[in-house]
């Protein structure tokens, strides 16, 4: 049986499965290791079932013992993990990807809704009682007849699209490349970020954090909105420059944001909480018990995969 170090609990129908499969050394506390603790407890291990609060950078790459042959992330994201450094060392880079989509993609759309609708408002007022509604109450932006623009239109990217044309919004997206007919559902395609950012009343970031996205959205970009968009992001935090974002609600240029994923999580920029009309989410996206457990079950089976077979199907360096 091989040897896996899992690094953070699972579901417990998942560690099951893992204890069934391989010599599974588990992390009973479920504390964050540091980096130095992830590479004494590799010791003696063939692969690490990772999560993204572990943040496998070329340096602690490089220290890993040289019986480490697979990373298998638990997460569909893989920006906590260096894969270049790890295809150097010959470590194979592993991904959860599609069994997140759906539920990821309703945690999306639930960022659109609850920044135009002012959510975050109106549970604060709710919770505090004393309302009074009137005619001009809490009013917010309604999605029907909105444009939505969707950065990076992949599987995620798609489901959002699909829901939000379902409620009336207009889709516009940005890819590296058009997509075919049957993915971009009538979409209209940009090729330019600004050529996207310009006609986006509501941004919803979908986008892989990598070299080319980092602050991707920022003081400059920014400015390429409409007065008034909304920005919402379930990707990761890393592509939005913090500061500028915070600036732009402070000037009201962006109107509101809806945020799952954060820079530094679980730190975020205390900018955020200062503003009402940011709605705000503590990275829930593939937080549902059916999407956990078939996530974990997948980190499993691509070790499995891989020191049977050599290969695998989510290896993505
Ligand atoms: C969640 O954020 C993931 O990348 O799976």
């Amino acid at each position: 049986m091989k040897k896996i170090l899992i690094t953070r609990r699972l579901l417990r129908s998942c560690e099951d499965k893992a204890k069934e499969t391989f010599d599974a050394n588990f992390n009973l506390n479920d504390e964050l290791y540091s980096q130095q603790k992830l590479i004494e407890l590799s010791k003696g291990c063939d692969g690490i079932l990772s999560s993204l609060t572990d943040k496998l950078d070329a340096v602690t790459i490089n220290k890993l013992p040289d019986t480490i042959k697979i990373i298998s992330n638990f997460a569909v994201g893989f920006g906590n993990i260096d894969l270049e450094a790890a295809k150097s060392r010959g470590i194979a880079v592993t991904n959860t990807p599609e069994v997140l989509t759906d539920a990821t993609a309703e945690i999306g759309v639930l960022l659109i809704l609850g920044a135009c609708r002012r959510a975050s408002e109106g549970i604060a007022s709710a919770r505090e009682g004393g309302w009074k509604w009137s005619a001009d109450y809490l009013i917010g932006k309604q999605l029907t007849g909105t444009r939505l623009g969707v950065l990076g239109m992949g599987r995620i990217g798609q489901k959002i699209a699909k829901i939000a044309k379902s409620l009336g919004m207009i889709i516009h997206y940005h890819n590296r490349s058009k997509l075919s007919d049957d993915k971009d559902q009538g979409a209209t395609y940009h090729d330019t970020l600004k050529g996207l950012l310009s006609v986006s009343d509501v941004l919803s970031i979908c986008c892989p954090a990598s070299k080319e996205t980092v602050d991707m959205i920022n003081k400059e970009t920014i400015e390429y909105l409409p007065k008034g968009a909304v920005v919402t992001n379930v990707a990761r935090g890393d592509i939005v420059d913090d500061e500028a974002m915070i600036d732009a609600l402070e000037r009201r240029k962006i109107y509101a944001v809806g945020l799952d994923v954060y820079k530094n999580e679980p730190n975020l920029n205390p900018g955020y909480l200062k503003h009402k009309s940011a709605f705000i989410l503590p990275h829930l996206g593939s937080a549902t018990k059916d999407t956990r457990t078939a996530m974990a079950n997948l980190a499993i089976d691509n070790i499995d995969e891989y020191f049977s077979t050599g290969n695998c199907k989510n290896k993505v360096n």
